[in-house]
């Protein structure tokens, strides 16, 4: 029996990956005062239906419960948030800035860097119209792509304003309801033959590709690349008006994050929403709100590319599964007293392993090295003295049982972290 296709399985290595990659999320989300929240995985088909675009409703992984219901599994977390600030408006004061870490099913062809479920972290800011808004997200996201140890060389934000193209479609006299159309053939462009997506266009592709050649600026992109300027950050962006972003409810300032190199899907996406909290609501509650998503599944693959990353990651993912001390039973008449010891060593927070049977001495001095102990304490003919060996150094000494914790805690005061 194997995963369905787009499944993965979690061995330790890559649930240590996953918590490295949620660790660094929820650590910077927090720097910028984010607060974590979260919703359900299912929801009513309909919450999709509405706003998310043609795209991602011919993605969901949906069905019919056995109330009779239409229900999917959330494919983006957007539409949740919307609809429970909507409910709930009243309770907090605004701007929200709320983080949220979670998985996602999408029902896509697997593909590198696309598969049937995969995390995300997610940031949005409700209930602000300032540009400032827009500026702090973007840095948010950069900040977290450079806590992971990617710099400038590794990745870019490529930034557009969805208000570029609608008042673009509005000088070429296009009815209103056609621009989603035409947004959404921009957003394909970058992943399809040229000749295609001039056929889609049909009249408008003259002028499209001349603003593809020329690269389309505004007024206001300049000033966003000027904010970030302003923290250092303006060589982790470039403005693109290609992107349009996917999704149809995108209002204005539209971004998406990308490795330099341009072999992976993209990382990150996300931009300003100001309609969609007063759609859902059905006008009864409007806010302006931004977000940006990232997923695990390309930055995985980004953090393993590029070697100051994989650095950083393969000592993560080293840190989280060693453990501080391993106990050698050399006698088995002393594992009750050892055991004693264990409790009160892991009591105090240490990470302690031994053999639960017997086995021989070196192959218990082998499990320690193999767990990555710091230090190993060995209970035989020495008892009431315990034999204490740093691993490390390769030293020992002998102490007396009741002086093991000060002993121990000693150590890992000087030798540092537990
Ligand atoms: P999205 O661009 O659809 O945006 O997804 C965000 C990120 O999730 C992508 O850049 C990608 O890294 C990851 N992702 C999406 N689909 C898959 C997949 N099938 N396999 C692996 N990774 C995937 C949204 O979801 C918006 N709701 C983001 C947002 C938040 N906008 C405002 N607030």
């Amino acid at each position: 029996m194997q995963t369905l296709p787009g499944f993965r399985d979690f061995l330790p290595e890559d649930c240590a990956t996953r918590n490295y990659i949620f660790a660094r999320w929820r650590e910077i989300s927090r720097r910028y005062g984010f607060v974590e929240w979260d919703g359900p995985v299912l929801e009513p088909t309909e919450l999709y239906k509405k706003k998310s675009g043609s795209e991602i409703v011919d993605q969901l992984f949906n069905f019919i419960d056995k109330g009779d219901r239409e229900v999917s599994m959330r494919p983006e977390l957007t539409p949740t948030l919307a609809r429970v600030v909507a409910a709930h408006e009243r309770a907090f004061k605004k701007p929200l800035k709320w983080f949220s870490i979670g998985q996602f099913f999408r029902y896509e062809k697997q593909q590198r860097g696309r598969l049937r479920e995969h995390y995300q972290l997610n940031c949005d800011v409700i209930g602000e119209t300032d540009f400032a808004a827009d500026i702090e997200l973007i840095a948010l996201c950069i900040d977290i792509l450079r806590s992971f140890g990617l710099t400038e060389q590794d990745f870019v934000v490529r930034i557009s304003d969805r208000e570029f193209w609608t008042d673009f479609l509005q000088q070429q006299e296009l009815p209103a309801e056609r621009w989603e159309e035409v947004l959404q053939i921009i957003d394909k462009s970058g992943r399809e033959p040229r000749e295609k997506t001039e056929e889609k266009l049909g009249n408008l592709a003259g002028p499209v590709f001349s603003i593809f050649d020329k690269g389309g600026r505004s007024g206001k992109l300049d000033r966003l690349v000027d904010g970030l300027g302003a923290r250092g950050l303006a060589g982790f962006v470039d403005i693109d008006v290609k992107i349009v972003r996917g999704l149809a409810y995108y209002t204005g300032t539209v971004f998406e994050v990308f490795d330099r190199a341009g072999k992976l899907r993209a990382i990150a996406g996300g931009g300003r929403y100001d309609k969609l909290i007063g759609q859902l609501s059905d006008g009864a509650v409007s806010m302006p709100a931004l977000g940006f998503a990232m997923g695990d599944v390309v930055l995985g693959e980004l953090l393993g590319e590029r070697a100051a990353s994989r650095e950083k990651l393969e000592t993560a993912i080293r840190n989280q599964n060693r453990i501080d001390i391993y106990v050698v039973i050399a006698k088995e008449q002393r594992r009750a007293d050892a055991l004693e010891q264990i409790q009160e060593l892991r009591d105090r927070g240490y990470r302690v392993d031994y053999p639960l049977t017997a086995e021989k001495v070196g192959k218990q001095f082998q499990n320690a090295e193999n767990a990555g102990a710091r230090i190993a304490l060995l209970y035989g003919d020495e008892w009431p003295q315990v034999k204490i060996k740093n691993l490390d150094a390769r030293e020992e000494s002998l102490i007396p049982n009741d002086a093991l914790l000060d002993s121990v805690a000693k150590f890992f005061t000087v030798s540092g972290s537990v």
